[in-house]
């Protein structure tokens, strides 16, 4: 394999149920990554289990562009009930994120006639050209370009580090004026096609756009024509206690990009959009042999149901409530932690030094996610510069165990900045 595939934990997987993953040892861990929000509904929930098998024993195979079948029709009917946009809504089946996002792309080039597409700072949408070419960390980019044009970045309304003495209104405000400026020193509005954002960046950080700012997004949005594109693909089906987390912000995207949690595991995602715009597209332009192959649809539809019957939404925010208040009163013990921040149960905390937001502290989070590591928890980390420690545990997971893992990441706070404090006394 090459080196350049990341490893954030050292474990070895051999099996997972609910929010245990079991590595070659026998050990038990608990699993607060969820394969990177992927497990909303759990490791192998049985329903999904059962419908992959009893599919893949029917047809594995056909592709849709051969022959069509009930299965792609049946999802992406479900997905356009659970996600209308406006009034008629189509929905396209992709096999991941990145190709959600490509999609996305291109059917807003088409739909608009025009080719500028507005990214943010702290963004992430995929390591295929394009989409890499709008995620923003140099370090997930370096060597690969030259990247695509006609793909302008502006900066993400990062509270916690430049809202200081504002109100979150006058912020978004601030963003949204820059933003008209924008159309005037570095692309016009009329050239742009579509502006892509995470409601909640993922990878950048878990950073919650204000409501505010988003409203006033699909504002500028329709005065000028340009498409507003939300990448759902981290915080869709539960994460933020909703199915999707712009139905916080009483907005409709005119496209959308899902994956992740969408199969349980199995590699399907969408682009869902406004019917016209889905139907600007030219014959051909879209598409692909395995999107929608019909184990995917088996399991995506199998989670959607068992989604909707343990009500995931509800134990997305639960989960997100009792994650909020542990994580704050870390906070108030532990000075490294510099942020708690978060949507429903898409929470966060963000390790500085000094109590100082531009002084990240990447080598504790490292610390700490190998402390839990250690301890039987999987963790992983987020953020441009790797510091901040995000749950991307099952929704499903048990109180006591969602307990148990909070404590294994209170400890190893506790143990890290007692050496660190003991280290700097010495050097003293
Ligand atoms: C918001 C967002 N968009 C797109 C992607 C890319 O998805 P995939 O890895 O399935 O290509 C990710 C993956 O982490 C993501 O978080």
């Amino acid at each position: 394999m090459p080196n350049a595939i990341g490893i954030f934990n050292p474990s070895t997987a051999v099996s997972a149920s609910g929010s245990i993953i079991i590595d070659a040892d026998g050990k038990e861990m608990i699993d607060f990554a969820g394969g990177i929000g992927v497990v909303n509904a759990g490791h192998c929930p049985p329903p999904v289990v059962e419908a992959i098998a009893k599919q893949a024993a029917t047809l594995i195979h056909c592709s849709f562009n051969v022959a069509s079948y009930e299965l792609y029709m049946q999802l992406a009917e479900k997905l356009a009930n659970l996600f209308p946009h406006g009034d008629h809504t189509k929905v396209m089946l992709t096999n991941t994120g990145a190709e959600s996002v490509e999609n996305a792309i291109k059917i807003a080039r088409q739909a608009t006639g025009r080719q500028a597409i507005i990214c943010y700072g702290g963004a992430f949408h995929g390591r295929t050209m394009m989409s890499m070419t709008l995620t923003s960390k140099v370090g997930y980019k370096l060597g690969c370009g030259p990247f695509a044009p006609e793909v302008y970045r502006i900066p993400f309304p990062d509270f916690y580090r430049y809202g200081s003495g504002l109100n979150l209104d006058e912020f978004s405000d601030i963003h949204l004026r820059e933003l008209e400026d924008f159309f005037h020193t570095h692309v016009p509005a009329e050239q742009v096609a579509a502006i892509i954002i995470e409601p909640v960046q993922g990878e950048g950080g878990f950073n919650v756009v204000p409501q505010k700012y988003l409203q006033g997004l699909r504002e500028v949005c329709d005065k000028y024509g340009i498409l507003l594109i939300l990448d759902e693909v981290q915080s869709g089906f539960g994460r933020t206690g909703k199915w999707a987390a712009y139905q916080h912000y009483d907005i409709t995207p005119d496209l959308s990009t899902w994956a992740k949690s969408m199969g349980s595991g199995m590699p399907i995602g969408c682009v869902i959009g406004k019917a016209h715009i889905m139907d600007s597209c030219k014959p051909s332009t879209i598409g692909g042999t395995y999107p929608g192959n019909p184990v995917c649809c088996a399991a995506a539809i199998a989670t959607l149901d068992y989604m909707e019957e343990i009500n995931i939404n509800a134990l997305g925010e639960k989960l997100g409530g009792i994650v909020r208040e542990r994580f704050n009163n870390m906070k108030q013990q532990y000075p490294a932690i510099g942020d708690v921040r978060g949507l429903g149960a898409m929470m966060a905390f963000e390790l500085v030094k000094n109590n100082d937001p531009f002084q990240p502290d990447g080598e504790l989070c490292k610390k700490l996610i190998s402390y839990c590591a250690g301890h039987g928890l999987i963790v992983i980390n987020a953020g441009v510069n790797g510091n901040i420690i995000r749950v991307l545990s099952p929704l499903v997971i048990d109180e006591s165990l969602l307990h148990k893992g909070l404590d294994i990441i209170e400890s190893g706070l506790a143990v890290l900045t007692a050496e660190e404090v003991k280290a700097k006394s010495y050097e003293l």
